[in-house]
């Protein structure tokens, strides 16, 4: 009954790096079904089917308000057609057999559990399926060898299944600040990845930490650590170098063991035995992913941009940068490829001008 003039048709950018999304999603249904697809060829070793997903997600995520029906969308970017029957599917018949097939299917179910462990990727969760590991029940029967990560992602599957919140993110900046602090005093913590750009849960807590030399010492507080230090350099003269001591930017994707709300005044100390065999009904913590990124001074508007996401913000601003601006961004420096040299910057709203873009703040790059 609606007159096809009268239907609003929506306009967006191509580029998600030139759009504002916020966290205000009017489409979740939309959304949440072609996130399953992407996640889905992703899992598959389909990644360009999975950024095709993403991005067309991430368009319905940033217009204004709910898609009742296809002729809405005409002339919006990034909806092939594949993702065009997924949505007119679930519109003309409330759900799209294709994701409900795929939520279903054995192969899906078992690459998100295996997967859903910490240290294992499609490849690995792969390689098990083929030799009909399909749970994690099968996983610990098969007698497979796990890595460090794998093994201490097994024993705090449940911790890390479960989202973490606000306020635990906090409880951990806490402590990580206290730990920086006395260490390299004046040292700055920021809190990056999706509580910076305003979700309330996250899958983990991603802190940038700037700091010139110094290694932290969070030994106490780890109950899993991999450091790796990273072997960019900023040179004059070309991309990339071997690193020196002086200018090094480490990461460390953790395994972090938070007290109980309850008891996080007390001083927390080294695992006992008795901690690892800890019952869940009389739980004293609970074990929180946490990345912790460190950046020299020199790099850190590039860090900060860098690791505050969401992923596809950063591939579309990467993206923009090489093909509309002839520019190589990272999360450590922006090279002008026409100049033939590093452009420098000490807040993300220079990078933004450098790249000819609107300043987008990290609450609108929830693409
Ligand atoms: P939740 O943790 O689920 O709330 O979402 P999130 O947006 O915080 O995701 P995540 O912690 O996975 O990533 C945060 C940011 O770090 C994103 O911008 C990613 O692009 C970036 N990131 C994650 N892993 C890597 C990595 O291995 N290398 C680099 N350079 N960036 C990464
Ligand atoms: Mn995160
Ligand atoms: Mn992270």
């Amino acid at each position: 009954q609606i007159d096809e003039a009268e239907v609003v048709a929506f306009s967006v950018p191509s580029y998600a790096c030139l759009r504002r999304t916020t966290l205000d999603n009017h489409n979740p249904v939309l959304t949440d079904a072609l996130s399953l697809l992407a996640e889905n060829a992703e899992l598959s070793d389909e990644d360009g089917r999975g950024v095709a997903f993403r991005r067309a997600a991430a368009v319905l995520k940033a217009l204004p308000e709910p898609v009742t029906g296809v002729t809405q969308l005409r002339g919006l970017p990034c909806l092939g057609g594949h993702s065009l029957r997924v949505i007119r599917d679930i519109l003309e018949n409330g759900a799209s057999s294709e994701v409900e097939f795929t939520k279903q299917s054995e192969r899906f179910k078992a690459l998100k559990v295996l997967t859903d462990i910490f240290g294992v990727g499609a490849k690995t969760a792969e390689r098990w399926i083929r030799d009909g590991i399909h749970s994690l029940h099968q996983l610990q029967e098969s007698g497979q060898t796990l890595n460090r990560a794998q093994q201490a992602g097994l024993e705090h599957y449940d911790d890390l299944k479960q989202p973490v919140t606000k306020a635990e993110a906090d409880a951990i900046g806490e402590i990580v600040e206290e730990a920086v602090v006395s260490v390299l005093p004046g040292a700055q913590i920021t809190l990056i990845g999706g509580f910076r750009r305003g979700k309330l849960t996250g899958h983990d807590v991603d802190f940038l930490i700037t700091h010139p030399e110094e290694v932290l010492s969070l030994q106490g507080f780890l109950l899993y650590q991999k450091t790796t230090r990273n072997s960019y350099l900023e040179a004059k003269d070309g991309p990339a170098r071997p690193a020196s001591n002086m200018d090094r930017f480490e990461r460390c994707f953790s395994i972090f063991k938070l007290a109980d709300a309850e008891k996080r005044g007390t001083k927390q100390t080294e695992n006992t035995p008795e901690d690892t065999c800890r019952l869940a009904a009389h739980s004293r913590w609970r074990a929180v992913r946490v990345d912790l990124v460190v950046s020299p001074i020199s790099q850190f508007a590039f860090a900060l941009l860098g690791w505050t996401g969401s992923k596809l913000f950063e591939r579309e601003l990467r993206r923009w940068a090489g093909h509309e601006k002839a520019m190589s961004l990272s999360s450590h420096a922006l090279y002008d490829n026409k100049q033939g040299r590093y452009l420098k910057a000490t807040s993300e709203e220079e990078i933004f001008t450098y790249l000819g873009l609107e300043y987008i703040p990290p609450s609108e790059r929830n693409a």
